[in-house]
């Protein structure tokens, strides 16, 4: 049997991904200093896969325990990269934490990985790459140019791109796959795993079922002026479970496929934008449960519209986001009654 890596790996999308790569056979093995997450998730992916995943609360920027966890499992093959700070709004204030973060957490794992010679990484990167398309990209694909990076979060997706474009040019063992998530929404079926987040959502889905739980009075949506057909933002949510399908097929062809660029791009998204209002409104109709919400002026720095041009993932990887979105928002749900222990 072959380890993966999962650095992050108590976090929402690490916590789904670990999942799927044990159903899938495979060991992984968790670091993560649950800045961000509870330990707990650790009983939630047992209670789904049957087996534990082995877990070291480390950060990653740390390169002697990183090294120490190498040294430990001898058999890793491969490294997902989730672990990063991804508030927009707190990087905006806290500059200096987010480059120290993201950054230094990359260029550690990418040293210990050197040194192991583990020559596969997966990295979790963001659409937020894109900026806001102009209308000849989208539905966008790959290829769109990458824009000017409107908060430091985001820059440190752009950065960590080029670190591993860098290094992989240097090192020409490393291969990697970078994936750019357009917007992960839901939690597992079983809702013994989903999204936990601190305090006041920033994220729609999570304040929406917040919302329809009670617990905010009501939705705000940001802005109803814009140039789309409602006027609210649109944007291409993604099943997180299909999502964590994606990293370990990502792995599989970094471990199998004969023939690969050593660095690969893909977008996962659904290839369909949704607007907020459509959002609710779907939500509404999956779940039966109202969620009151009044229009208030846009949210700065948001992107008007986009969503992903799949294909490449479709065909490259064998990969496509098939769960539907009334499956999804129920699944939201289910996860927010779960975690408040209402019926
Ligand atoms: N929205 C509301 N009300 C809310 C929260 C969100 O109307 O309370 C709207 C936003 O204005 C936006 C849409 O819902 O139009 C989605 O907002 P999210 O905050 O859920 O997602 P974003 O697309 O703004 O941000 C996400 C990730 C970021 C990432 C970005 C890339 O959260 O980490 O995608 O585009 F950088």
């Amino acid at each position: 049997m072959s380890r993966i890596l999962v650095t992050g790996g108590t976090g929402y999308i690490g916590s789904h991904t670990t999942v799927e790569l044990m159903q899938q056979g495979y060991d992984v093995t968790i670091v993560d200093n649950l800045s961000n997450s509870s330990v707990d998730v650790l009983d939630g992916i047992e209670s789904i896969v049957g087996r534990r995943p082995d877990f070291a609360n480390i950060d990653c920027n740390n390169y002697v325990d990183l090294d120490g966890v190498f040294e430990q499992f001898a058999d890793i093959v491969g490294a997902i990269h989730f672990a990063a700070s991804k508030a927009v709004n707190e990087s905006v204030e806290k500059p200096l934490l987010y480059y120290r973060n993201n950054l230094g957490s990359l260029i550690t794992l990418l040293e210990v990985m050197r040194e192991h010679q583990v020559h596969n990484l997966v990295f979790s990167s963001s659409c937020t790459v894109y900026g806001q398309p102009d209308a000849a990209h989208l539905p966008v694909d790959e290829t769109a140019p990458i824009q000017k990076a409107l908060s430091p979060y985001g820059n440190t997706k752009q950065i960590n791109e080029e670190i591993i474009r860098d290094e992989a040019y240097a090192d020409k063992h490393l291969n990697a796959t970078i994936l750019r998530y357009f917007n992960p929404i839901g939690a597992h079926p079983s809702a013994l795993i989903g999204e936990l987040p601190n305090g006041v959502p920033q994220n729609l889905l999570p304040y929406v079922t917040q919302t329809a739980a009670g617990i905010r009075k009501e939705l705000k949506v940001f802005g109803n002026d814009y140039n789309t057909p409602d006027g609210s933002c649109i944007r291409d949510y993604i099943y997180v479970v299909d999502l964590a399908k994606a990293h370990v097929k990502a792995i599989d062809r970094m471990l199998n496929a004969k023939k690969r660029d050593q660095v690969e791009v893909f977008n996962l998204g659904t290839g369909h934008g949704i607007s907020v209002l459509e959002l609710i409104n779907e939500f509404q109709n999956a779940t039966g449960k109202k969620v009151p919400y009044s229009i208030v002026g846009r949210r700065e720095g948001d992107i008007e519209q986009v969503w992903a041009e799949p294909r490449k993932a479709n065909e490259v990887l064998g990969w496509k986001a098939e769960t539907p979105i009334a499956e999804v928002l129920a699944s939201a749900w289910k996860w927010e009654k779960h975690i408040r222990k209402i019926n």
